[in-house]
């Protein structure tokens, strides 16, 4: 079995288990509680502040401690009216079945586009006024003008941006668990580059840990990397042209706010500032050729399941000959993938992948989609052999595997193969 994401694994059970966010904690435990004697003041509550401080874990750690059902879903599954109104406005004015109430989350809507999604915001605004149980939605940034009538009908509870010594005492906290030697400054250069993310800072003591049972800071330099996020142009293409390795430099790419045709211009318009020597350049422009060319076929086709070919080549500008000796990425939901998820057949895939993560972890498959399929998506890329183990101990299917692998979906599936010892294709069948 793979091992579990350890921000899976420890994230808060209990409310108490939440750290350092007491004030959010207080108001939104009375607020929660209003609604449990039929009385809210508000019917909704927004729940906002920076990435990995605790607001998606506080709404699952009240459910469980209250015993309501959680009804969870994220910004890729509620970007369209219908979906909100087929799975949410149903659970919202429904009773529960099954336990006392009920939590409906709707993680991070800020994701939500004002004109790609039109619809989206009034059927929210919609099912606020017609729910029966709480609900709650969180955003990183409650002031952005298209979430000013959702704001207006929500209880806004800020969280605060972790400060580092708490980042650390976590972290010191799961080495205790894990049984790992630590260096105190290895930990604090972690809490350091994590900017109160404790999420990526969890993220990142994997990461190293997976190398070394001893986490000192010349590991942890080895591995972590700076954190990308909200990149301009100009600051992911120093990443990018810094980046030793070929995970770092699709890594940056994929989490570039630019749109794909904007990056390859943006690469190709400062190639030949970055690089003097006449065969690196080549080779560059040839990597970013071959990108474009995938990427023109991509378009054409729409087979968005060659994207990560056309990733795979653009980020090759970065990196002359070193090979990917990778170990991690950021955990954030990757754009790649939100483009993928964007074709009917490929969000199937992945909506069936998210059941059976889902079921092993005991998690939500909206979990499973947000924080476990990307954290796949980068052991199934970057190590086939693994993925190939980790396919088995799922019994993944091959659509899920080549969903997962991208390009690397030939290699997993001939180690699957000597795995199995059969040289047959996967057990389950369907999907
Ligand atoms: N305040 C916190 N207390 C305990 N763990 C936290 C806290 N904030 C983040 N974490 C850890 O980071 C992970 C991500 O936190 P999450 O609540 O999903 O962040 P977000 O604020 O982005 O919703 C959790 O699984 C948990 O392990
Ligand atoms: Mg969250």
């Amino acid at each position: 079995m793979p091992e579990v994401p350890w921000i899976i694994k420890y994230r808060p059970k209990r409310v108490a288990e939440v750290v350092d966010q007491d004030e959010a904690k207080n108001e939104f435990i009375a607020w929660l509680n209003k609604w449990l004697v039929g009385k809210p003041d508000k019917k909704a509550a927004l729940l906002h502040g920076p990435p990995g401080c605790g607001k998606t874990s506080l709404v699952e750690a009240a459910a469980r401690e209250y015993k309501l059902e959680l009804i969870e879903m994220n910004a890729s599954d509620f970007r369209r009216k219908e979906d909100i109104n087929r799975i949410a406005k149903v659970a919202a004015t429904k009773a529960s079945l099954f336990s006392r109430g009920k939590i409906i989350l709707l993680d991070e809507v800020d994701g939500i586009s004002a004109t790609a999604d039109k619809g989206a915001l009034d059927a929210i605004l919609d099912l606020i006024n017609v729910t029966r149980h709480p609900i709650v939605l969180t955003a990183n940034d409650p002031w952005d003008p298209k979430l000013k009538t959702l704001r207006e009908n929500c209880k806004l509870i800020g969280f605060k941006r972790l400060p580092k010594k708490t980042v650390i005492s976590v972290l010191r906290m799961i080495c205790q668990r894990e049984g790992l030697i630590c260096e105190y400054a290895a930990l604090d250069y972690i809490a350091e580059r994590a900017e109160g993310d404790l999420r990526s800072a969890i993220n990142d003591l994997q990461a190293v840990a997976a190398t070394t049972k001893k986490i000192t800071l010349d590991a942890v330099k080895a591995v972590v990397y700076s954190r990308y996020r909200e990149y301009n142009p100009f600051e992911m293409l120093r990443k990018l042209f810094t980046s030793k390795y070929i995970w770092q430099a699709k890594s940056i790419l994929s989490s570039s706010n630019l749109d794909y045709d904007m990056m390859m211009q943006w690469i190709a318009e400062n190639l030949p500032n970055q690089y003097s020597d006449p065969e690196e350049l080549w080779r560059a422009y040839e990597a970013l050729a071959r990108a474009d060319q995938y990427m023109g076929r991509i378009i054409k086709t729409q087979s968005w399941d060659l994207l990560a070919y056309a990733m795979d080549m653009a980020a090759a500008v970065a990196v002359a000959q070193k090979k990917p000796t990778y170990k991690f990425v950021k955990y954030n939901f990757p754009q790649k993938i939100m483009l993928l998820a964007k074709t009917k057949e490929v969000r199937e895939v992945r909506d069936a992948l998210a059941k059976i993560i889902a079921s092993h972890l005991h998690i939500s498959s909206a979990t499973a989609k947000s924080e476990v399929i990307p954290y796949l998506k980068v052991i199934f890329e970057s190590n086939p052999k693994y993925a190939a183990r980790i396919a088995l101990g799922l019994n993944l299917t091959e659509s899920m595997i080549k969903y997962l692998a991208g390009n690397r979906f030939k290699e997993v599936l001939n180690y699957l193969k000597k795995y199995r010892g059969t040289g047959g294709s996967t057990h389950r069948r369907s999907k």
